[in-house]
């Protein structure tokens, strides 16, 4: 794991406002935390209507963590090497993506980024990492608008040119995902269909997409559905039916296409994390203050995550540290789900 340790400091941000959010802290660094967040539909017991936050808030400050781990090359198991591989992350302007991102460049891997926002401005996380790729760690990040669900033909064209570019495609992460906050009795037909529709059906056509170009060249890979805890557990004060169901579904979607796939060595598996404390969880435990005092007793670990907990797994499930790995659910949770 020694391979994923920052070689010098990162280009992810911290939020000191919510490092409170969390009871652990990093070794001698600030919390580092996302960009961004989902776009979020919340409704209260007193208000029928679904209010959508932004998914479009501004970087926070820099964190340096450089002096967090001293860089070594000593122990560096040569399973977790991504160099020379290409791994394609959707979702990854912001949040979990473009952290997880940051790690596979560290670990030496080429990374084209799919999302549906236009790339992210200057000074934003994403172009941090991408500068710090091409200056420090001597790899490079590429950036594609699609939309994953509405966008399935140019989806191909895209993963299709990667492949043609660089002859090879290794992994995925498939990280696109929405959020809503809405009880079932409220739920319409067309919101449910967009949630599954991004959430399910974006990240099949994702997968699809990869698959089909690495059985095109007749390469083996690695693929990554990023699921949730919610799709193994209803969370308690947290009504999302439609959100946990399609995570459920990634889950299984994840164990079929495994079956299907790993006669042509494509393995494929999924990350369930539990809360991310990110700017959109910290509106939330703004609106919602018991939130921030009862979500974190919920896990054994009595804590809440940040987007870095995921980079050792990204980095595992994408290497040949995990080879034998396939048709799994890595839940990382802190317990959540293990009462
Ligand atoms: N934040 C949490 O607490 C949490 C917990 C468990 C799982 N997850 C999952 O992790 C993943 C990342 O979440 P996040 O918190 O970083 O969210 P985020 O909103 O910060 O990032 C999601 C990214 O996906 C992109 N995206 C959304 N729909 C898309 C589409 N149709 N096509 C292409 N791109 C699209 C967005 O533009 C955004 O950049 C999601 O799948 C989410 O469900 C998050």
């Amino acid at each position: 794991m020694a391979a994923i340790v920052p070689r010098i400091s990162r280009a992810t941000p911290s939020l000191s406002s919510l490092a409170r959010a969390t009871r652990r802290v990093v070794s001698g660094c600030a919390i580092a935390l996302r960009a961004g967040v989902a776009p979020l539909k919340t409704s209260s017991a007193s208000s029928s209507q679904p209010r959508y936050l932004s998914s479009q808030s501004s970087p926070p400050s820099q964190c340096d963590v450089a002096q967090a781990s001293p860089s070594s090359a000593k122990g560096i198991l040569p399973e977790f090497d991504l160099n020379g591989k290409v791994i394609i992350i959707s979702g990854g302007a912001q949040g979990l993506g473009v952290v997880q991102a940051e790690a596979l460049l560290e670990a030496g891997a080429t990374v084209h980024v799919l999302d549906r926002q236009s790339e992210p401005p200057v000074g934003s996380i994403y172009q941090k990492v991408a500068q710090r790729a091409r200056d420090e760690l001597g790899t490079s990040i590429f950036y594609h608008q699609v939309d994953v669900r509405t966008g399935v033909d140019n989806l191909n064209s895209i993963v299709e040119e990667i492949a043609a570019k660089h002859g090879r495609i290794d992994g995925l992460i498939a990280a696109a995902g929405i959020q809503q906050e809405t009880p079932a009795l409220e739920y319409t037909a067309s919101d449910a269909d967009r949630m599954l529709g991004v959430n399910v059906t974006g990240v099949l056509m994702t997968a699809q997409a990869v698959a089909r170009q690495m059985t095109r060249l007749g390469s083996t890979g690695s693929l990554v559905l990023i699921a949730s805890m919610s799709g193994s557990v209803a969370n308690r004060g947290l009504i999302c039916p439609v959100y946990n169901a399609s995570k459920a579904a990634v889950i299984q979607l994840g164990r079929n296409l495994a079956m299907e796939w790993g006669i042509k060595g494509i393995r494929v598996n999924t990350i369930s994390p539990g809360y991310i404390v990110t700017e959109m969880v910290q509106k939330l435990f703004n609106e919602f203050p018991e939130r921030e005092t009862e979500w974190p007793k919920q896990n054994m670990l009595n804590a809440l995550s940040k987007p870095e907990d995921y980079r050792g797994a990204a980095v595992f499930l994408l290497s040949d540290a995990s080879r034998f790995m396939t048709g799994a659910d890595l839940r990382i949770d802190g317990g959540h789900a293990a009462w």
